[in-house]
């Protein structure tokens, strides 16, 4: 099945494609090797499953991996580049590479990793044609809301340290958009102090742009993640209207390769708008009767503004304890919705962080984590797969 797969390697440097192709043909023999100003003609005729590119200067890399890409949304790329950069690894990892290698320091790895990922790769394809499922392309973010019909569920606590925990476990870029009009969300949590809030950007918002955001997003201290704080006026927040809400969206989607939103319990149209742009929303569950009334009117309600959750809403059970009334596995007896993530009640954990505005993840690596930051992690994790 492997020896089927075809292998295209983009290079401009005659030693560096002949050094590749020994690498390739053995895994397959269905190996092409091509300049970089062919590869995207080369792909157009033959689809290539799996594409080794070799950097050749940053613009024409990033563009034509882009366009390769499109042509194929579901080619593997692997990127070799000639420097460690990080820069060009996040522009790279946007353009949709999977993988980046840099040569010759890690020539010795990626010869030995080749085989494995040509394995779990065409494992995946095989996989993919039996399901017929379809597959995302990357190369545009995903927009992840956060909502709760109950308020104190967590839902703002669960965004920001999701957000945070993604940004810190991986190399994606991460925005947090806070659309709770009132204080006491994440600008608490986060101790983020500012008086630009995403309100800001109405002036713009016609030809709004990533510089415009990030003039009015802060970066937050520790995981350099962006967060736009909500107006914490609510009357400023109603001043902005759904098509103000999907145009930001829109915009956070492009540059973003995580859009993470917190939203507030009682619907609006504005918070209506960001559901429907939503990819995924999360809805903040705790284990008890009330909760679970208020998220079935929720499910009634979407029915009602022909708001479509299948295949969009997902629950992330939250302050589970052994003392609570509903059941984990009794739960997943009730619930329409999948089960993404389940987060124990860890009231001594979160106590001296939530005290001191502190986001229960700093570093990448951190070591002693809250039971709380470990259920993060998972959650994270899961998300990050899909
Ligand atoms: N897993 C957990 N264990 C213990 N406490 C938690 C947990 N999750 C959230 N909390 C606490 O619940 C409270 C409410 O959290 P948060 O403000 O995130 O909820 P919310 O749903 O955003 O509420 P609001 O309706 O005010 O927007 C906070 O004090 C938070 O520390
Ligand atoms: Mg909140």
């Amino acid at each position: 099945m492997e020896n089927k797969l075809n292998i295209m390697i983009v290079s401009d440097e005659d030693a560096l494609m002949s050094q590749l192709k020994t690498i390739a043909e053995t895994k397959s023999e269905q190996v092409i090797g091509v300049r970089s100003n062919e590869a995207v003609r080369e792909m157009n005729r033959e689809m290539a499953h799996i594409v080794i590119f070799g950097q050749t200067d940053t613009d024409t890399s990033v563009e034509v991996v882009q366009m390769l890409k499109i042509i194929n949304p579901n080619a593997l790329i692997l990127f070799i580049a000639n420097a460690s950069d990080f820069g060009l690894l996040r522009n790279m990892t946007r353009a949709g590479a999977d993988e980046f290698f840099v040569f010759p320091e890690e020539a010795g790895l990626f010869s030995s990793r080749f085989p494995n990922i040509v394995k779990s790769y065409a494992a995946k394809k095989a996989k993919n044609e039996e399901s017929a499922a379809p597959t995302f392309g990357r190369g545009r973010g995903k927009i992840i809301s956060f909502y709760s019909g109950k308020g104190g569920s967590g839902c703002s606590l669960l965004a920001a340290s999701f957000a945070q925990t993604m940004k810190l476990e991986s190399s994606a870029e991460v925005i947090l958009i806070d659309l709770n009009g009132q204080f006491g969300g994440v600008e608490t949590l986060l101790s983020i102090e500012s008086n630009r809030s995403l309100a800001d950007l109405q002036p713009v918002i016609e030809e709004l742009n990533e510089s415009h955001i990030r003039n009015v997003s802060q970066t937050q201290e520790h995981s350099k993640m962006e967060v736009l704080i909500s107006p914490c006026d609510a009357e400023i927040l109603e001043t902005l209207d759904e098509e103000f809400i999907a145009k930001l969206l829109r915009t956070c989607r492009r540059s973003f390769d995580y859009v993470v939103v917190d939203l507030p319990s009682s619907i609006n149209g504005l918070v209506v708008t960001a559901m429907e742009e939503s990819d995924k929303i999360y809805y903040v569950l705790t284990p008890d009767t009330p909760s679970l009334k208020i998220m079935k009117h929720y499910e009634e309600l979407s029915e009602r503004l022909g708001l479509v959750l299948t295949s969009r809403m997902e629950i992330a059970l939250n302050k589970l304890s052994k003392n609570f009334e509903v059941k984990q596995k009794d739960l997943k007896n009730v619930l329409r919705y999948p089960i993404i993530a389940s987060i124990r009640q860890d009231t001594k954990g979160l106590q001296s962080f939530i005290n001191q505005g502190q986001p229960v993840r700093k570093q990448a690596k951190e070591r002693k984590l809250i039971p709380f930051a470990k259920d993060i992690r998972k959650f994270a994790r899961q998300v990050a797969k899909q």
